[in-house]
């Protein structure tokens, strides 16, 4: 029953105690990340935490989720960039441990460029901890409904109503990009502990049949039902819709 601020800054005290935890025992701590608003303000809390509190994040390696696909690398819109802009260039991560899928790979690489990406989150030792945002279709990452629970990194195509949704960033609907490198359901499931984060009152209906309802292929998220290390946080308007 708490606001964005307050479960942005749990999530942060979470995932410093994982850190610090990591650290004491000279191990890497492993870190899948997204982009989009919902965790704006849990970067902004992490900033804080480097910047006020000594939080270190050198020995932290992160994945993130998705990108955009085909997109520069600096466009306004990559979510490279929004990594770097909310949250890398405030820290002190060392940048060869930073993985994003690459929106300029060449179209006849992208195989290859997903299985390595597999590859990598293996060799680094698994992910400890998945941060997800959902979207209004339930997706996650850019997992659209009917995604298996089965799928890996992989290039998909954006649902019109996603494409609707992101439309904002752009400057018209056209530029909305129509293809993405994601992370799988099998990718995201494999990882230890998630943390599923949703923010005000349009994402009630789909945090509602996420948690509580079918597990389902159609309604992604809710095949996070079956993760034994799940939460959901979510300020009072996006929990407004459970039972
Ligand atoms: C972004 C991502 C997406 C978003 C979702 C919600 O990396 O994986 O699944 O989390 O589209 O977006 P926002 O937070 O903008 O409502």
């Amino acid at each position: 029953h708490g606001n964005l601020k307050q479960g942005s800054a749990a999530v942060a005290q979470e995932i410093a105690s994982l850190i610090r935890s990591k650290q004491a025992k000279n191990e890497n701590c492993v870190l899948g990340l997204a982009t989009g608003s919902t965790p704006k303000s849990l970067y902004a809390e992490l900033v804080r935490l480097h910047r006020e509190e000594g939080l270190s994040f050198k020995n932290v390696i992160t994945f993130n989720l998705d990108e955009y696909y085909p997109i520069e690398h600096d466009a306004l819109q990559s979510y490279n960039r929004f990594m770097h802009v909310n949250l890398f260039d405030h820290i002190d991560i060392d940048p060869k441990n930073i993985h994003i899928p690459n929106g300029e790979i060449p179209k006849d690489k992208i195989k290859s460029h997903c299985i390595q990406y597999e590859e990598l989150i293996e060799q680094s030792g698994g992910i400890d901890l998945q941060i997800l945002g959902i979207g209004n279709n339930g997706h996650i990452g850019f997992n659209e409904p009917g995604s298996s629970i089965f799928s890996k990194t992989r290039l998909v195509t954006l649902d019109n109503s996603t494409r609707i949704a992101n439309s904002y960033e752009f400057p018209t609907f056209s530029q909305v990009p129509r293809l993405a490198i994601t992370m799988g359901i099998s990718t995201i499931m494999k990882a230890r502990r998630v943390i599923l984060m949703a923010w005000g009152p349009a994402k009630a209906p789909v945090v509602q049949k996420a948690a509580e309802g079918h597990v389902d292929e159609q309604i992604p998220a809710s095949l996070l039902q079956q993760h034994n290390e799940v939460s959901f946080v979510l300020d009072e308007a996006a929990a407004a819709e459970l039972t």
